[in-house]
């Protein structure tokens, strides 16, 4: 099972984390991977401060680099690396 946090902080939020999320639930269901994947929101994880890009953790593990613009191409691949 891998566990997907989004961070729904405040500079999060503006640069898209909401539509994130969204995205994400859709590709989950999409994807048929309902029981592969927990999907929760968090606080901040500093991404924001360090500019890595979106806070996104996948099993504790911060993805750098995810924007609202590649998040579903980005996340998608890397979900996929790991569920193999
Ligand atoms: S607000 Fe999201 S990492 Fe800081």
């Amino acid at each position: 099972m891998l566990k997907i946090e989004v961070c729904i902080g405040s500079a999060c939020y503006v640069k898209g984390s909401n539509q994130v999320v969204a995205d994400l639930s859709q590709m989950i269901r999409d994807e048929g991977w309902e029981d592969k994947i927990s999907l929760t929101g968090s606080f901040c994880m500093k991404a924001c401060q360090n500019k890595t890009g979106l806070g996104i953790r996948i099993n504790g593990e911060l993805i750098p680099g995810i924007t609202m613009q590649n998040a579903k191409e980005a996340l998608k691949a890397a979900i996929t690396e790991r569920l193999a």
